[in-house]
């Protein structure tokens, strides 16, 4: 166990996830301080954790914690965080997506040491990839414990995994769009959802095994010269699939930017 006191400003769906995984055994804190708002997910994590403590307000969950999660949406950031005082030297880490390191650090004012991460819901079960930034040994070994920390070199690197990142909800959108077709052809939906759910797990398993092959590699070694998988990946990009793609990541590495 590395650190002894952790809080949390803001205890939404990325705060639980985080709580569950720091405290599965063996457990990551003595003591995690989170704050009182969304009283439901408060009141079940210090039902099911000894070490969960809900704080009177966020700044009682900033006085009592060597390292300060802030994990409220970026729309109420500015707003909570210029209420808080730090102290000098104290570890703060910003979950807040799309928002300016720059930014961050005139809100909180003091001489903090301020890390920017991007836990996935994933770290619940001790299987998150974060990124992080900048590079730092204590924020990576915690993330490290819950999955794989990514230590970025470089805002642009950050910024660029952010956007990787915002794939989640496209990747269950196509599985969602093949037991749509399937049904539309006769199929009825839960069958389909049944075949697709294992297919998409074990192709993710493949590219995440030991070696690590490029997924150029992977797309061609399961594309049979003549056969169907090739012919619908052709398909898909010839009609634009694999422009819209593009278009779309490139859209929202400019929303990360700060460039619309
Ligand atoms: N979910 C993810 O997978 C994920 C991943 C990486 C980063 N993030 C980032 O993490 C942040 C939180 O995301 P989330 O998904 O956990 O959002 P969420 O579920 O909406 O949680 C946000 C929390 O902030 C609380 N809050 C609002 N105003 C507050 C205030 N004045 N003081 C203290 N708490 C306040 C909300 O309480 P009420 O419910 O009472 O309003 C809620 O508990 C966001 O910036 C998001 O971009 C999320």
């Amino acid at each position: 166990m590395t650190v002894k006191a952790i809080g949390f400003v803001g205890t939404g769906a990325i705060t639980e996830a985080m709580v569950r995984g720091l405290l599965a055994e063996p457990a990551y804190a003595s003591e995690i301080h989170v704050s009182p708002r969304s009283a439901h997910i408060a009141a079940t994590l210090v039902d099911e954790f000894a070490a969960v403590r809900i704080a009177k307000d966020n700044q009682d969950v900033v006085d009592h914690s060597d390292m300060v999660f802030l994990a409220i949406r970026p729309q109420v950031a500015e707003e909570v965080v210029q209420a808080l005082s730090f102290r000098d030297g104290q570890m703060v880490v910003s979950l807040v997506a799309a928002t300016e390191r720059q930014a961050l650090s005139e809100w909180i004012g003091a001489d903090v040491h301020l890390v920017q991460a991007i836990p996935l819901p994933f770290v619940a079960d001790r299987q998150g990839v974060t990124a992080i930034y900048p590079p730092d040994t204590a924020v990576a070994a915690l993330f490290d414990m819950l999955g794989t920390a990514v230590q970025c070199q470089s805002r642009k690197e950050y910024d660029l995994l952010a956007a990787a990142s915002a794939m989640m909800s496209t990747y269950f959108g196509i599985m969602e769009q093949v037991a749509v077709w399937l049904e539309r052809c006769g199929l009825e939906k839960a069958k389909g959802q049944a075949y697709i759910a294992p297919l998409f797990a074990s192709l993710a398993q493949k590219a995440n095994s030991p070696g690590n092959e490029p997924f150029s590699a992977l797309s061609r070694e399961f594309a049979t010269k003549g056969g169907l998988n090739e012919q619908v990946f052709s398909d898909f990009e010839k009609k634009g699939g694999l422009a819209a793609l593009t278009a779309a990541l490139d859209g929202v590495l400019a929303r990360i930017e700060g460039r619309n």
